[in-house]
């Protein structure tokens, strides 16, 4: 690629901030548009020149914003449009652009047009959903929601059913319509006009239905068939995506990434590859699976390690010079990354959470830092069910329960995957500092040690290794540009893997369990044996003689050969 020419989400970083448990500015407990502001310094020195924001518009919350009732409006616990602006502008003199989530596989069942569309069967807002008749008194399929549950519900007023793939108030769109694409491209239009810098797509591989909705298979354990098949990746995504890219992304130089659950590399490969015009990247989350059981994120099973290896392996040779990759650990939907693939305890919880970046920021994409991440955030354990928020994990208690599983073994669960470990507020201080009033969902304790304050304090803070991460990528092509070569697959602790540029080459290694390897420089494939640090978890890498000491969870970097 022409690197005079280089897009320049090649070399950011994006910092998702989920609006709602990042920083209020009012003390009403909820964090808003003006507490994003006051931390725009703190998003500056750490680095990051994009910001995504989990939505932001008018909503009833049914699941904290992906549920929009007006996709033209800023949800008033969040603030004002001037607030917005204000945030565009300000970001931009932090030199930090603003993407925005567009949720458009549904909307809010309290959004005008499906208000109009449930009022007649005759309605011009009908078609904007997908309506069918019961059958003998059952919905129109076998399907379960993605949040428990079946996929329909029946409106009393024409007796007819929509499908809803998340919760009942998130009925989906019929992008079948043409008039519903127009409608989402003059929303896309109106938020890019005000200059933000792109989109994060909410599950956008779900637009278009096989329009059969045949029944899905019943899996082990489940009440409902898994209609997957039939919406994700389905038979109009990509025409709709070159419409959008053709009618909207095409006039605006912005990012896009569009979360796209059950896409293998292969599938990526056609998203991303420029000549296709559709989207920048996307988010896999085939690395993010490799913890559960076959059917629901909800059973648990131990990494699998070596499977990781060549999960990443595989989406960084699939994308090289075709596409592009997202790299990520962290989002609003997943547990924290130290707690799942780390160790949270007070012994190494700073070493592997150091060592977890320093794995994936030296690979090639563009990396995205959920918020709390760059200080360590970790799972919470609330003991009572009432204290979590999430619909996802409500729902699916509440169903489990009912199944006759015990409290303790559901919470086994919700400890382990649920999605509010993500969503507890930003510990800025030792007291919590994100709200003077009572928070909308419970602080996690370690707050009083886990925090900004305590962090930028320190040099030797997991803070200041995302700095040098991010630091790292505005300077060296190789990060941007270099191939990747995985080594030492079978080795059943460390991920080792070398980037190459020229004569120029980096070898990373990331000792993920707790201990000490022992391996040698012959396993680098290189011709020196020795090379400078560029960074490093533990004070000084053990790298001499030949033989290389991997301690419990250390992570390094190792420059070998000329620029
Ligand atoms: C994916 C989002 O990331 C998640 O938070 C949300 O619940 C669903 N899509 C539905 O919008």
């Amino acid at each position: 690629m022409d690197q005079l020419q280089e897009p320049w989400w090649k070399r950011s970083v994006v910092y998702q901030i989920y609006p709602r448990s990042f920083m209020d500015s009012n003390g009403d407990g909820i964090g808003d548009l003006r507490g994003i502001i006051s931390k725009l310094c703190y998003l500056q020195c750490l680095g990051v020149e994009v910001i995504w924001l989990s939505p932001i518009y008018d909503s009833p919350n049914d699941d904290n914003g992906y549920d929009i009732r007006d996709y033209f409006n800023i949800m008033e616990e969040f603030g004002t449009m001037e607030d917005f602006e204000e945030l565009i502008v300000q970001g931009r003199q932090h030199g930090i652009r603003i993407i925005m989530d567009l949720v458009v596989n549904h909307t809010s069942d309290e959004h005008a047009w499906f208000v109009e569309s449930c009022s007649s069967l005759h309605s011009k807002y009908r078609d904007y959903y997908i309506w069918r008749d019961g059958q003998n008194e059952q919905p129109p399929n076998n399907w379960g929601s993605i949040f428990s549950g079946s996929a329909w519900e029946r409106d009393e007023q024409t007796g007819e059913y929509y499908l809803h793939l998340f919760s009942m108030k998130q009925p989906d769109l019929n992008w079948e319509n043409p008039q519903v694409r127009n409608e989402v491209f003059d929303v896309m239009k109106f938020w890019l006009d005000k200059g933000i810098g792109g989109f994060r797509m909410d599950v956008i591989n779900f637009l278009s239905k096989d329009s059969r909705l045949l029944d899905g298979e019943i899996q082990p354990n489940q009440q409902f068939g898994d209609g997957s098949p039939f919406f994700i990746n389905g038979p109009k995504i990509h025409s709709y995506l070159k419409e959008m890219h053709e009618k909207v992304l095409q006039q605006y130089d912005v990012l896009t990434v569009g979360e796209m659950p059950g896409t293998t590399s292969e599938g990526a490969k056609i998203y991303t590859n420029p000549d296709n015009k559709e989207l920048q990247m996307i988010f896999t989350f085939e690395h993010m699976d490799l913890d559960s059981g076959p059917f629901e994120k909800w059973d648990l099973k131990p990494l699998d390690f070596i499977s990781l290896k060549r999960t990443m392996e595989k989406w960084q040779l699939e994308l090289h010079d075709v596409g592009w990759n997202s790299l990520y650990w962290n989002n609003h939907d997943q547990p924290r990354i130290i707690s799942r693939f780390g160790n949270d305890s007070e012994m190494y919880r700073e070493l592997s959470g150091k060592m977890l970046a320093i794995c994936l920021h030296m690979m090639q994409g563009t990396p995205f830092i959920y918020q709390g991440e760059e200080i360590g955030m970790t799972n919470v354990r609330f003991q009572d069910i009432k204290e979590y928020r999430d619909i996802e994990t409500l729902n699916m208690y509440r169903a489990k329960r009912q199944q006759g599983n015990s409290h303790e073994e559901i919470m086994k669960s919700i400890y382990a995957k649920g999605r509010d470990n993500a969503r507890t507020p930003m510990q800025w201080t030792s007291s919590g500092g994100f709200t003077i009033g009572t928070p909308w969902i419970d602080i996690n304790e370690n707050t009083s040690k886990i925090n900004v304050e305590n962090a930028l304090k320190k040099t030797s803070s997991i803070f200041y290794t995302y700095q040098r991460l991010i630091q790292l990528r505005k300077e060296h092509d190789i990060l941007t540009y270099g191939s990747f070569q995985l080594l030492l697959l079978e080795h059943p602790s460390l991920f080792v893997y070398k980037r190459k540029l020229g004569k120029q080459e980096w070898i990373i290694v990331a000792n993920f369990y707790g201990e000490t390897e022992q391996i040698s420089w012959e396993n680098f494939e290189v011709s020196d044996k020795q090379g400078n640090v560029i960074i490093a978890n533990y004070e000084c890498p053990l790298i001499a003689y030949g033989t290389i000491i991997v301690r419990p969870y250390e992570a390094f970097v190792i420059e070998v050969g000329g620029e």
